[in-house]
């Protein structure tokens, strides 16, 4: 068994050489799996990624040659709900710009309370628009419902779910004060919130996105934001991890990052972890990942 133990990201190469003779793999959402992998480990047998999400990996790829790959799903709502909620009140509320400002040494008696220091955005009442209403959008409705908002939501499946306004994608961008991104990253959703439909979002309105860069149109959310059309924005997730530092979103101060840590909470990784590891004794054991993404392979 080879375990790469860091410091840092295994790069391609590295990660090629760490397979070599390997039956399987167990990888982070950092590995990319896809068909030079494949082809430079040709007697892999299975893939187990610790996260729910697959789009470092060419799924199509490893079920054309029989592999299975296995996934989180599940453990990691609850978590990441609370993830995005927390970008949606910090955004909201301006609570980063606020904690720089105070230590930063700016709140002086020249600078100090006044009606309009540091406003921000009410969200009990305001109405929420889901972008993707599977496990994690639903846990972030039940929040959402907590603060006494309303709550909107579009899925690219028909589903219906109490209390929740099912609408089409555009109707959701006009309506909500607040937009918080939920659905995988697939070709079908790449690029879903382009310039186009963000131009459709309400005047000083709030994004939160904690589901994958490459979703969202990273200049087009720079734009709206620099220029004040929108509030606000909670970002987890970036097209380009880590973060290059000249990310225009870095530059403005009514953006709040953080890096990907939408599953983040000691217990829900170890979970992350025990998943992953019981997938890949399964298929080491010759038996169906419990949570595989393919199951195909296994007809
Ligand atoms: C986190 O982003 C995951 O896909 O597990």
């Amino acid at each position: 068994m080879n375990v790469w133990m860091g410091p840092g990201l295994l790069p391609p190469a590295g990660l090629r050489a760490e397979l070599a003779g390997c039956q399987g793999l167990v990888c982070l959402l950092t590995d990319r799996v896809d068909r030079a992998l494949l082809d430079a480990v040709p007697g892999l047998e299975f893939v187990s990624s610790m996260s729910v999400g697959v789009d470092h990996i060419d799924v199509q790829a490893l079920s054309e040659r029989g592999i299975p790959l296995g996934n989180t799903p599940g453990v990691l709502v609850d978590t990441t709900a609370d993830t995005a909620f927390a970008l949606l009140l910090a955004a909201a509320r301006r609570v980063p710009e606020a904690d720089r400002f105070v230590r930063d040494g700016n709140w002086t008696a020249a600078n100090a309370w006044a009606p309009g220091f540091f406003t921000g955005k009410d969200v009990s009442g305001a109405t929420l628009g889901i972008v993707g209403l599977g496990q994690i959008g639903q846990a972030m409705a039940r929040r959402a419902a907590g603060f006494g908002m309303q709550v909107l939501a579009w899925n690219r499946a028909p589903r219906q779910v109490a209390g929740i306004e099912m609408v089409t994608l555009e109707e959701l961008l006009l309506r909500s004060d607040f937009v918080s991104v939920h659905v995988a990253l697939a070709p079908a959703t790449r690029n879903l919130l382009d310039a186009g439909k963000i131009a459709l979002m309400k005047p000083g309105a709030v994004l939160v996105n904690t589901a994958r860069g490459g979703i969202v149109d990273e200049l087009a959310l720079a734009d709206a934001l620099a220029s004040g059309r929108l509030a606000a924005a909670g970002i987890d997730v970036f097209e380009r991890e880590p973060v290059p530092a000249d990310n225009p979103l870095l530059a403005l101060p009514n953006v709040v990052v953080t890096p990907h840590i939408g599953s983040a909470t000691t217990l829900t990784r170890a979970r992350m972890a025990d998943m992953a590891a019981v997938n890949a004794i399964a298929a080491l054991q010759g038996q169906a990942m419990p949570c595989c993404v393919n199951p195909e392979v296994y007809r």
